[in-house]
């Protein structure tokens, strides 16, 4: 039934765009300076390279395999009980899910393009008071951008998987890279530079603790996209015979190359200028415009350039983010493309402003429940709750469920030696990893 095919080229920057996302940029820089540094992003490193690596192959070859949407995969790869299954496919409404906080935080990031083409803050004090003004009191601003961010994104999926998600991915992302490799490049010139590196690679186990630990491997998931039936959908339109290896490879490369040279590009700019790197999630949006008001000129320059370079991974993780349920209609109910992608769209954007009220003074106060606000409760159950069972049922599925004649047939020529300890990493290491996190991030460890 799908035609449209991803050229190999388009699939991993589609995939790519996917993963590098405000994960990357945003959320890396400063869980790694809340949880001191080198030895958090060690763990990180160590769980990319042998649990996330092995579970995008499982997810690319499930969608490989399966060759249609989500659900429809797990219900025809699975040999038997196929309509219980099948619902391991409706992992891909946490995408939609995730999307109403996302396309928020987008709104937020185009909200800040255009200020600091005239505006920075000069003092943190200035920054936090600007972000907080937004956040708490600025709705129809907020407004505005997160409808932008559900325009945009509502066109680029119509246009489809070539015309839209590729098309809009090559040249996305070495329009990303790029400006990512020139503040790198000036980053190098300065003094701060090598305090960064210090920070980021030497590691002070005193800091390390079981909250640390889990935060380290939730992230590893979360950055690499896995867990929600995206890059799983994407797989579904590789070309056969395409090599599922090489393309995780240069997937997961590509995703923590970026985060670490962002995060040595914020931190090496926040040593510069004499603030310290733990901010938490408001570093980004507080400690960084003051930085950039600190570098005179070429920061306001540098402003937009950064903030230009979030919203493209921001955008190109959306388009990611909405597809599976997007073709999960299509491929089921026979939608039309058109009729899929506005009613996803309308989806994520009506919950959306809700997401933005749960902020507002005068209106937080209805939606908020126990510790969290709505926001808070979405970003909460996404990572917490719905992408561990995502990764578990998917680790589960391809390790114990799928005929392993199946699965090696595709995975052993590709493999090679390496085909027995990735097949033993997600029978025994992955599931119990993911059990692990789930538990102790819904605090009951
Ligand atoms: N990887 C994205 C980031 O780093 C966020 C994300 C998590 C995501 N799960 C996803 C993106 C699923 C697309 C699909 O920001």
């Amino acid at each position: 039934m799908k035609i449209a095919r991803f050229s190999r080229i388009g699939f991993i920057m589609a995939s790519a765009g996917s993963a590098v996302g405000l994960g990357n940029i945003w959320k890396f820089p400063y869980i790694t300076g809340e949880y001191g540094g080198g030895a958090f992003v060690l763990i990180y490193l160590l769980t990319v390279l042998l649990i996330g690596f092995s579970i995008m192959i499982a997810e690319m070859l499930i969608g490989y395999l399966g060759r249609r949407d989500t659900v429809t995969s797990f219900e025809e790869l699975a040999p038997k009980h196929k309509n219980l299954w099948k619902f391991a496919g409706f992992q891909g409404l946490s995408g939609l899910f995730i999307m109403i906080f996302y396309s928020v935080v987008i709104g937020w990031i185009f909200n800040y393009i255009v200020t600091s083409l005239v505006y920075l803050p000069s003092t943190v004090k200035e920054a936090e008071v600007t972000f907080t003004t937004m956040l708490h009191t600025e709705f129809w601003t907020q407004l505005f951008y997160h409808t932008l961010s559900f325009i945009i994104i509502t066109y680029v999926l119509h246009k489809g998987l070539k015309g839209g998600i590729e098309k809009m991915n090559l040249f996305l992302m070495p329009a990303l890279m790029i400006i990512l490799a020139s503040m790198f490049a000036y980053a190098l010139t300065l003094d701060g530079f090598s305090k960064a590196v210090h920070f980021m690679f030497s590691p002070d186990w005193s800091k390390i603790n079981s909250e640390a630990f889990v935060t380290a491997v939730g992230h590893a998931f979360f950055t690499l996209s896995l867990g929600m039936g995206a890059i799983m959908t994407y797989a579904a339109s590789l070309e056969k015979g395409a090599n599922i290896v090489k393309s995780a490879f240069w997937v997961v490369f590509l995703d923590t190359i970026i985060a670490i040279v962002a995060g040595l590009i914020l931190f090496t700019f926040l040593y510069q200028y004499g603030s310290s790197p733990a901010k938490g999630p408001g570093l980004v949006f507080i400690s960084l415009p003051a930085v950039f008001y600190e570098m005179g000129i070429i920061g306001n320059i540098f402003a937009v350039l950064f903030f230009v370079a979030l919203a493209f991974a921001g955008l190109t993780s959306s388009v990611s983010l909405v597809e599976p349920m997007v073709q999960y209609f299509i491929d089921r109910f026979g939608w039309s493309r058109l009729r899929a992608t506005i009613s996803m769209g309308l989806f994520f954007w009506l919950f959306g402003v809700l997401a933005i009220l749960s902020n507002i003074d005068g209106a937080k106060e209805y939606l908020t429940w126990g510790s969290r606000n709505f926001f808070d409760w979405i970003d909460y159950l996404t990572a917490a709750v719905m992408l561990p069972i995502g990764g578990f049922l998917m680790a589960v599925f391809v390790g114990f469920v799928m005929e392993k004649s199946k699965v090696e047939a595709v995975m052993r020529p590709q493999l090679k030696w390496a085909f027995e300890p990735w097949y033993f990493s997600l029978r025994y290491i992955t599931p119990v990893a993911m059990f692990i996190v789930m538990l102790s991030l819904m605090g009951v460890l």
